[in-house]
């Protein structure tokens, strides 16, 4: 297989080659795109790649059977189509394709079944709904859901290697007690601070953020009518989302019920004691679900609390699956195991 990632040298990017990397898929050839020609290569499995300006010529010279995108919505938007034109079967991470209704929004726990032989434009949904929908789904099919509210606390690797640098030279300039600007995609300080801004903020007073939580939950879990309200919340974490949940089911249910719906399902490891945060779930592809619980005097409100690493689950990792997705099913190239 041919496969081409467009966006290697961001933070998303370089997490989708380490995935590709771990599941062993089998790459003939690999193509390195980012904004502009580096001198330096990258690595992967021993060989050196050069890293290219991301061109439609570059792009559709290079024959790729997949494509990855983890750049930016104007680069997917210029791009993208220049590579299923040439053949390419196309993974993106940026928010432009999502609510296409001819493009299936995957996540391979929850709605496998969207994908067709004939789709070749895959959009990555939102790290943050992704998160959501992996925990939320088992309770969504076993009793059904009237309304999903959810309070989040998002890392700030979120905002790419630009979040990544703006909180630490904050901290490097707070500690060594000086008061130089610094370069920042955040609204406010994120240094000691809650940021509740994530994206611009529409006439309802909506952040983007919180409006593709909604918008994609509803598609992902095939509920279009299905309530749904987020605020979303920057913090000083550096990797992994945590998001607060008020669940109102259809249906009265037991805590039991819910647990066990949460302890069989894929993707998800739940905690029926104790707490998750953000620094132990890092690195991990797997959703953690903690601190289920009954609302005073209700078979019908529950609280839950969901951390997911939304570089791996939230991003890479759900792009790699689709990926899984495709050659299992015999779409596309062929696929290896270790040592195979
Ligand atoms: N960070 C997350 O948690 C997360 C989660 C889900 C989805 N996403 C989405 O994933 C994408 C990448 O995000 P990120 O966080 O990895 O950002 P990032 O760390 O800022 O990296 C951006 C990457 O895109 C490249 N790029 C920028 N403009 C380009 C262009 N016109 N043509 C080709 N490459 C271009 C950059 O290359 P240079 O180094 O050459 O500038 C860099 O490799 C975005 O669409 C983002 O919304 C991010």
């Amino acid at each position: 297989m041919k496969l081409a990632v467009v966006g290697v040298t961001g933070v998303v990017g370089e997490t989708i080659l380490r995935v590709l990397d771990e599941r062993s898929i089998a790459i003939d050839e690999l193509g390195a795109f980012a904004s502009r020609d580096r001198d330096e290569s990258l690595q992967f499995r021993g060989q050196a790649v050069p890293i290219r300006a991301a061109t439609p010529q570059a792009l559709a010279a290079g024959g790729y059977d997949v494509v990855f995108f983890a750049s930016s919505d104007d680069a997917s938007a210029e791009l993208a189509q220049h590579c299923i034109d040439s053949g390419a079967r196309v993974i993106d991470n940026s928010s432009i394709f999502r609510m296409l209704p001819s493009a299936p929004l995957v996540v391979p726990e929850v709605n496998p079944q969207a994908i067709e032989a004939h789709h070749m434009l895959f959009p990555v949904a939102n790290c943050t709904a992704i998160v959501l929908v992996v925990g939320i789904a088992p309770i969504f099919r076993a009793v059904g859901l009237r309304s999903v509210r959810v309070a989040t606390y998002q890392a700030v690797s979120g905002a790419g290697r630009a979040g990544l640098e703006a909180l630490a030279n904050e901290e490097l300039v707070a500690l060594a007690g000086r008061e130089d600007p610094v370069p920042t995609p955040f609204v406010a300080p994120i240094f000691r601070n809650v940021v509740p801004q994530v994206g611009s903020i529409d006439e309802h007073g909506d952040s983007g953020e919180e409006l593709k939580v909604v918008a994609e939950t509803r598609k992902i879990l095939d509920a279009p009518s299905l309530h749904v309200a987020a605020t979303t919340v920057r913090v000083p974490v550096r990797n992994a989302h945590s998001e607060a949940v008020f669940l109102e089911l259809t249906r009265g249910a037991s805590l039991e019920e819910l647990s066990g719906a949460l302890e069989n399902a894929p993707g998800i490891i739940f905690h029926r004691e104790g707490i998750v945060t953000p620094r132990e779930v890092e690195g991990q592809d797997m959703v953690h679900v903690a601190r289920l619980r009954a609302e005073e005097h209700s078979n019908r409100h529950f609280q839950l609390w969901i951390v997911g690493d939304q570089l791996r689950k939230g991003a890479a990792t759900n792009g790699v699956q689709i990926l899984e997705l495709l050659i299992e099913r015999g779409y596309i190239g062929t696929r290896e195991r270790a040592g195979v």
